[in-house]
């Protein structure tokens, strides 16, 4: 196994810019994919280790809204105070770049695409929640409202933390949004992407349950219940001001989901720092399309199955693309 690559490149989850990292971050993720990187270069092997921040998605625009700030401003914030962190606490990425990057807005883009050309989505129509004041859709987790189980107030969209029953918005009583406060919310249909992942699921078992069986036990046990469940289409895209838009006619005010874009983000900072430095680390390409190349994903809490599944379906069906040898979870400290 160990002579069959010539090179790694090592990622590490890409922490979202809206708050700081913390300790259990820097002991799950970044410390043993720092103490990984570091061995292989004094073995004398090249090795390229990959960090970023993770800048789009709902919760950043959350934030700024209750701040009274635009979403840049909250990323610039937190992508310097993390930025700084990783610097003090030594890390030695050779790269730390953003998502926010012209580099990954194009680069992310054209993955769309490709993808796109090569029918590798899927649409489907929903009715979604739509907050008239603040203008916007609502994932489920944005809307409270009285438990119907319990008649707790303050109950999720998705859940009620109180009794623990699964909900759906619709049954809330008295809904209203968190991200307005208003209970103006109407039903609007709503034109999503989707990756089929139930027509990537038998190379995926195949790849991981039968090839990888010596991935972390925690890993591949959420892999296997992820597969033995069976796979569903996944939307790509959301409604959203804050984010890559898509790239394609008929999709105004969509924007690229923000697990989309991320962990393309590990392939756009590559190119970022090897168009700046090809003396050092040469062709991007050679760090994602060489299968003499070993991919290592270092993740974090709730990011199996977005670099088990759906990032590796992405690559896949991209078609050029090296999978990932192996995704190391560590689990936090707390
Ligand atoms: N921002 C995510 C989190 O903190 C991790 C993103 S990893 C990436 O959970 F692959 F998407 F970049
Ligand atoms: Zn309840």
């Amino acid at each position: 196994m160990a002579n069959k690559f010539k090179r790694t490149t090592i990622t590490s989850a890409l922490p979202y810019a809206n708050g700081p990292v913390h300790i259990g971050h820097m002991a799950g993720v970044y410390i043993p994919a720092d103490i990984y990187a570091r061995y292989l270069r004094l073995k004398g092997e090249e090795v390229l280790f990959v960090g970023g921040s993770d800048e789009h998605g709902v919760p950043i625009t959350v934030k700024a809204r209750k701040e009274g700030v635009t979403p840049q401003d909250i990323v610039d914030r937190y992508h310097k105070i993390i930025k700084d962190s990783f610097e003090e606490f030594g890390i030695s990425f050779d790269v730390y770049s953003r998502t926010s990057s012209e580099t990954h807005r194009k680069t992310a883009s054209d993955f769309f695409k490709t993808l796109y050309d090569k029918n590798e989505f899927i649409t489907q129509t929903s009715e979604q929640y739509y907050d008239e004041e603040a203008k916007q859709f609502l994932a489920d987790r944005y809307i409270t409202g009285e438990c119907p189980r319990c008649h707790a107030q303050g109950a999720y969209g998705d859940q009620c933390e109180k009794c623990g029953a699964t909900l759906s918005p619709d049954e809330l009583i008295n809904p209203k949004s968190t991200i307005s406060g208003s209970s103006k919310l109407v039903k609007k249909e709503t034109k999503h992407w989707y990756l089929p992942l139930d027509k990537h699921e038998k190379w995926l078992s195949q790849w991981i349950l039968e090839d990888h069986k010596e991935w972390k036990t925690n890993v591949y046990g959420q892999c296997k219940s992820w597969l033995d469940g069976g796979l569903m289409p996944r939307a790509v895209s959301r409604d959203l001001n804050w984010g890559i838009p898509l790239p394609i006619e008929g999709a105004e005010g969509k924007v690229l989901y923000v697990w989309f874009d991320a962990p393309i983000g590990y392939i756009s900072n590559t190119k970022e720092i090897c168009a700046a430095h090809p003396e050092k680390y040469g062709n991007w390409e050679k760090w994602w399309k060489d299968p003499e190349t070993r991919l290592i994903h270092f993740i974090g809490k709730d990011n199996i199955v977005f670099h088990c599944i759906v990032f590796p379906a992405m690559l896949k069906a991209e078609g050029s693309y090296i999978l990932p040898d192996n995704v190391p979870r560590n689990e936090f400290l707390n």
